[in-house]
């Protein structure tokens, strides 16, 4: 079978800048809807032999018959998006060993987002305001570094104290406060990632015994129940939010996310791909993470007032602190780190990898629009002018059902309530297709499946069930065995959660 065309992996790259920016005036030629609605208009230039030709002759002519065949192609075979960028390293760069082709790009992308925080650091955007003169370059010295890093910290406190989630202005219910956890799950779930290659094998020294604290607190030395990630995975599901595995290509693809949700886990990714080269803003990068913690404070009181578990920002608040937590671990690193870099280089070295440092800093701050594009979503919901697909839906139940709200001890480990809840989701797009007009109760299981809390509550109350008596419960004694209807339908797993 020939190989899908897509416009971000075929088309897109067939536009240069240059290209782009000629046609800017009428259309972005890197915009997959413009692209989409002009495709025939396009087709009719890049053909054409007289004056509309595209590109003109004195950009280059027009193109060869190779290039024009596969964009003719991508519009008969249906126009195919294909994983914009972000999408694409989030997944590709995962599941590096099995895409060594695209570490080039990657390293584009690095340098990409660091070009950006580079004019960010040199000209904060006005609309940064204070925050944005905190992110000014300037030169390094210890003292100007400790007062740079108090003014910061001080900023964040008086912004955390002001902040009264009944007078939020982006946030109006607990419905966004729970998209706005969907639309975070790309960068939590994925949670010192920027960390994963910077810590070295082989004797150490301090600043590496420094990071791989850190990095191994996110992973959760050791305990399941205590990775950052696995914490935030279950706040999903109290939220009743269930989505693939990172790892997987459908995660990437899951069309409930941001494009934008993909911009800070890609930009970590990029970098800690190439966690040599990219070092010193490696290390700003975690500083910026780290010291910067409390700005996940306002979530806390936010959680709380909509009746939502704060457990995973109260943690990062607490693990992540200055005087002697992850904050404190990210500035002494750098710290020792440039000790290291004057001894070997005098100053001039210092102030050069200082501002590669403060880079990466500032890096997440001008990574991607996902603030802007989650408050410009809340606006179209709210106007009645966005609505999620309604077969993608079947996983929100929760958004509407009363929320599981779970206790800390149980976090980590979701609870079996939450883990049937997440199996029948799972199962959902294609077993409720096939229970004809089979009913728990007075309702039909097909119909069930849209709303999985309600499914397994019917479930429990329905003949199919003997409560605390798995073997007689014709569940498992009758319809999953050899001869029943549901014979491997259900994994071991699956089956091992049914008998608890
Ligand atoms: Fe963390
Ligand atoms: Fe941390």
């Amino acid at each position: 079978m020939d190989k899908e065309i897509t416009f971000y992996q075929d088309i897109k790259p067939l536009f240069r800048e240059k290209d782009r920016n000629c046609m800017y005036f009428s259309f972005d030629l890197y915009n997959y809807e413009a692209v989409y609605d002009k495709a025939d208009e396009i087709y009719k230039r890049l053909t054409s032999e007289n004056e509309g030709q595209m590109p003109p002759s004195g950009a280059g002519g027009k193109w060869n018959q190779e290039k024009i065949d596969k964009f003719k192609k991508w519009m008969e075979t249906g126009k195919k998006k294909g994983l914009p960028p972000e999408r694409e390293a989030f997944y590709k760069l995962l599941n590096n060993e099995s895409f060594p082709e695209f570490l080039p790009t990657a390293k584009k992308m690095a340098y990409e987002y660091l070009d950006k925080a580079k004019s960010l650091i040199e000209n904060p955007p006005s609309e940064l305001g204070r925050y944005g003169k905190l992110l000014k370059h300037f030169e390094f010295t210890q003292d100007a570094f400790n007062k740079r890093l108090q003014h910061i910290y001080d900023y964040v406190k008086e912004e955390v104290d002001k902040y009264e989630p009944a007078n939020d202005p982006i946030y109006n219910s607990r419905k966004d406060v729970i998209e706005s956890i969907r639309q975070w799950a790309p960068f939590n779930q994925t949670d010192g990632a920027w960390l994963r290659y910077a810590v070295k094998l082989g004797p150490t020294d301090e600043i590496t015994s420094l990071l791989s604290e850190i990095l191994q607190d996110e992973l959760g030395n050791g305990k399941v129940e205590h990775n950052h990630s696995t914490l935030y995975t279950t706040l999903l599901a109290s939220c009743g939010i269930h989505l693939p595995e990172v790892y997987q290509k459908a995660y990437a693809e899951d069309p409930r996310f941001l494009d934008s949700a993909f911009s800070i886990p890609a930009l970590s990714l990029c970098i800690s791909q190439f966690s040599d080269l990219f070092f010193p803003e490696i290390l700003g990068f975690t500083l910026l993470i780290e010291w910067t913690v409390l700005e996940v404070a306002p979530n806390i009181k936010l959680f709380k007032y909509y009746g939502l578990n704060p457990h995973f920002y109260e943690m990062h608040v607490a693990i992540d602190n200055a005087s002697s937590g992850h904050g404190a671990n990210a500035k002494r690193s750098i710290e020792l780190y440039l000790d290291h870099v004057r001894q070997n280089g005098g100053d001039d070295a210092v102030q050069e990898h200082w501002r590669r440092i403060w880079i990466g800093f500032a890096s997440l701050w001008s990574a991607g629009t996902l603030a802007r594009d989650f408050e410009e979503m809340l606006y179209q919901k709210r106007i009645g002018r966005y609505e999620f697909p309604s077969h993608i839906m079947i996983y929100d139940h929760a958004l509407s059902h009363n929320i599981v709200n779970i206790g800390k001890s149980q976090l980590g480990k979701p609870d079996l309530r939450q883990r049937m809840i997440k199996m029948i989701a799972h199962k959902a797009p294609y077993a409720s297709r096939n229970h004809n007009d089979r009913k728990f109760g007075d309702k039909f299981i097909n119909e069930l499946f849209n709303n999985p809390e309600g499914f397994l509550d019917a479930l429990v109350e329905s003949s199919y069930v003997v409560k605390g008596d798995p073997k007689n419960s014709p569940i498992l004694s009758r319809l999953t065995t050899w001869d029943g209807p549901m014979y491997k339908v259900f994994t071991e797993e699956e089956l091992n959660l049914w008998n608890e």
